[in-house]
């Protein structure tokens, strides 16, 4: 099975991956170049943005930082004593607090590695150096391969330095046994072949000459040379890329295409603990690798999802076999662990509510929710090709009535949208709250042959078996029934990331 994990990366490469189970891992966690505690958060421009930074705050606190620094003192004593050394010098707090947190993460990446694996680090020229010492540090100075330069242009207008248009990438394998499958790329200056004709194949120097004395050409030759350690043929994912989601640091596919031929064989197991929008399990799945991603918000892991079935159409046999083929971990899977959620949603990461409403409903969290009153989300979509329409949800994690299902159906009429639904534990459905419901009518716009009811009773049980919200589906369906949402730009009714 392939494998999508909601959560922080620590706990799931702690709890959930085998030692020396991975062939490739990569990895693009965020930059610190935005300083201070707040180090992750240009990584998010979500709609729930302040839910996602109070979750990236929990995890790289000030706090969290020395807690993680006394358990890397259990797992690696010259780790340690690096990062104690750096933490009393005149080095920011910010910066020690992230290479902490990273360090413990990539000491766990290493323990995952396969003896023949490799690892790829992406990071900025703000933190590579101090990173390289830590990678050095748990792979071994002599695995390190390669820096790698990812040289691209984008717009940037930085006054008085000069304009940054690159990344890093650091290559390090577990051992000196690895898998490494060469690359060419074009000669620089084909025309000297012509003259020089020296082709470098398997190794050997070859001269050839052809009756007049002349060198030719050969035909191996015509491959090129061995890959650059700089990378200046892969674009940058820029306001109007094809490619883009609306993701910000979303990295292009040719990249992790490159570093997946390169690293790893068709059935591979590639890995990516900061999986963002999914670039690296996009890529792995093209060339049949089988993959992981983890990522800490669950909005990246619903994209995800939904990147990976864009392609295809859901009668598809693909279709079918993709989706039976990835296991999609950290949510409630079934009625204890959602009352679970429920219960702790004030201290988690994850609010019950945002999990009905975004990863079980494929629908937005309302930014504008307030404790009492007002809804907690939105489904929209389209009624007919042009016009769109709304359906209202309420999320109650404990006990409700029919005094709260009536007081919903007034902010629906409140908001003239056309729908609502209502969502909650089995237990709570009273029959007069159907009858209520029921007494609320139809929906069916001229175009739709069957009729909805505007208010629905939805419970959580219903939608842990697949079941959801029913209305005039023109395009889209819901996330549970497999989503096809358009994640572009024009669209952005649903897209989560604009
Ligand atoms: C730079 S982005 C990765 C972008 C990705 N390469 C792509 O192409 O979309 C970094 C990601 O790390 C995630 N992240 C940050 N801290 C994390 C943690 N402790 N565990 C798992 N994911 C984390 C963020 O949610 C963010 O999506």
């Amino acid at each position: 099975m392939n494998k999508l994990y909601y959560g922080d990366n620590l706990e799931v490469l702690k709890e959930s991956i085998e030692d020396e189970s991975i062939d490739l891992i990569y990895i693009d966690p965020p930059f610190n170049s935005k300083r201070a505690y707040n180090v992750l958060f240009e990584s998010i421009d979500m709609t729930d943005a302040k839910a996602q930074k109070q979750a990236f705050a929990d995890t790289w606190s000030n706090v969290i930082y020395i807690d993680e620094m006394n358990m890397i003192q259990d797992l690696d004593l010259d780790l340690y004593r690096f990062l104690k050394t750096l933490d009393s010098l005149r080095i920011s707090k910010g910066a020690v607090s992230y290479l902490t947190i990273m360090a413990h993460r990539i000491w766990y990446m290493h323990k995952k590695l396969k003896p023949t694996g490799s690892f790829y680090l992406h990071c900025d020229p703000t933190m590579s150096h101090y990173l390289k010492i830590v990678c050095d540090l748990i792979f071994k100075e002599k695995n390190f391969k390669n820096e790698l330069v990812w040289h691209y242009r984008r717009w940037s207008n930085v006054a008085k330095i000069y304009q940054r248009m690159h990344d890093i990438i650091f290559f390090y394998t577990k051992s000196k046994d690895y898998n490494y499958n060469r690359q060419y790329q074009p000669y620089s200056h084909p025309e000297w072949i012509e003259e020089t004709v020296r082709g470098v194949v398997d190794g050997k120097l070859q001269r050839l000459k052809d009756k007049d004395g002349k060198y030719i050409k050969r035909e191996k030759e015509n491959i090129g040379v061995p890959l650059h350690d700089v990378w200046n043929d892969i674009n940058f994912i820029g306001p109007t890329s094809q490619e883009r989601l609306g993701y910000p640091t979303q990295k292009p596919v040719n990249l992790l295409e490159r570093i997946i031929n390169i690293s790893s064989n068709e059935g591979d197991l590639v890995a990516d603990f900061f999986c963002g929008c999914g670039t690296t399990v996009i890529s792995a799945q093209k060339l049949n690798r089988k993959w992981i991603g983890v990522d800490i918000s669950h909005l990246a892991i619903r994209l995800i999802y939904e990147r990976i079935l864009k392609p295809f159409e859901e009668s598809d046999e693909k279709y079918i076999e993709i989706v039976s083929n990835i296991d999609i971990n950290g949510f409630p899977k079934d009625v204890a662990s959602a009352k679970d959620l429920a219960q702790k949603t004030h201290r988690g990461r994850l609010k019950f509510q945002d999990w009905i409403v975004e990863i079980m409903m494929n629908g937005v969290a309302n930014p504008k929710r307030t404790a009492d009153g007002g809804y907690d989300g939105y489904i929209t979509f389209n009624k007919s090709e042009k016009e769109k329409d709304v359906i209202l949800i309420e999320v109650k994690s404990g006990k409700c009535g029919v005094t709260m299902l009536r007081s919903f159906i007034t902010t629906v009429q409140h908001e003239k949208t056309s729908f609502g639904a209502f969502v909650c534990f089995k237990e709570n459905v009273t029959k007069e709250m159907e009858l209520l419901a029921k007494q609320q009518g139809y929906y069916n716009p001229a175009l739709w042959v069957n009729k909805y009811d505007r208010i629905q009773i939805i419970t959580v049980e219903d939608l842990l078996q697949g079941r959801s919200v029913s209305y005039p589906v023109y395009q889209n369906i819901t996330f549970k029934n497999a989503t096809r949402i358009s994640m572009e730009k024009e669209d952005n009714s649903n897209s989560l990331f604009d």
